[in-house]
């Protein structure tokens, strides 16, 4: 896969650049004015501190479910990267849809949206921020790394590059079939209990046990299948 990389130091936010890019396009930023979050939510980060990045891809051929799976392989792709990065292993750190936690700490949040046949794929990782404002449980590269030095960011984008581009090779041909024992061992969620907020305003939340992710990239609670939502762990009874 060839990237072209469009760096800006200031953006409202790289999703925002990201509407103007064609496949292989990745915009990123110093810092956003008006990073965006899922919910509506927003996404902080210290000027040059941190990983921020909109990255275009055609999803054409793409039926639209498989394309609500591709949270999922960009936080395999964050995630191996900085396994690599640190040459250590995180373990069970996909949180279905779109985050990537380790030690309960969120490192790396993603937010997908459609753009015609393009996907506009936003991915944030905290990579040099160490101190984070007490209503936030994050976690950051640095903060997991044994190194004192600042880890350079364009390093670490190619790495999670490498890695999306090789996945979304795979996904395009075969769908998560070729990754999904990658994300299911990584399934951060499974035997926890769940809230379960559905994203369609009408459906009520489903709260029960979390039987981990589905082939096709659902979540499974009590045996039912939800392709999308916003889910918090009310307790872990298998810890
Ligand atoms: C989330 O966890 O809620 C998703 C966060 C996504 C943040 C990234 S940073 C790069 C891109 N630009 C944005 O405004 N948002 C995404």
């Amino acid at each position: 896969m060839k990237w072209s990389i469009h760096h800006k130091s200031i953006t409202a936010s790289t999703n925002i650049d990201a509407l103007a890019g064609n496949h292989g396009d990745v915009f990123t930023a110093d810092f956003q004015t008006e990073g965006k979050g899922r919910l509506d939510h927003v996404w902080h980060s210290s000027d040059g501190k941190n990983l921020i990045m909109s990255v275009v891809l055609n999803v054409e051929e793409i039926s639209p479910q498989r394309i609500s799976t591709f949270p999922l392989v960009a936080g395999l792709a964050v995630a191996q990267g900085c396994e690599k990065l640190l040459n250590i292993s995180f373990g069970r750190c996909l949180k279905w849809p779109n985050d990537v936690l380790i030690n309960e700490r969120k490192l790396s949040g993603i937010l997908c949206r459609l753009n015609g046949n393009l996907l506009i794929v936003g991915i944030g990782v905290n990579v040099n921020e160490t101190v984070f404002p007490d209503d936030i449980v994050a976690t950051s590269i640095k903060n997991l790394s044994q190194s004192a030095n600042d880890i350079q960011l364009k390093h670490i984008r190619d790495i999670i590059l490498q890695e999306l581009g090789r996945l979304y090779d795979k996904w395009t041909s075969h769908g998560l079939a070729g990754i999904l024992k990658d994300i299911k061992n990584r399934d951060y969620l499974k035997g926890r209990v769940l809230l379960l907020r559905q994203t369609d305003d009408d459906a009520s939340p489903v709260s029960g046990l979390c039987e981990g992710i589905s082939n096709d990239g659902a979540i499974i609670i009590n045996g039912r299948t939800f392709y999308a939502g916003e889910a918090n762990i009310l307790k872990c009874p298998l810890a």
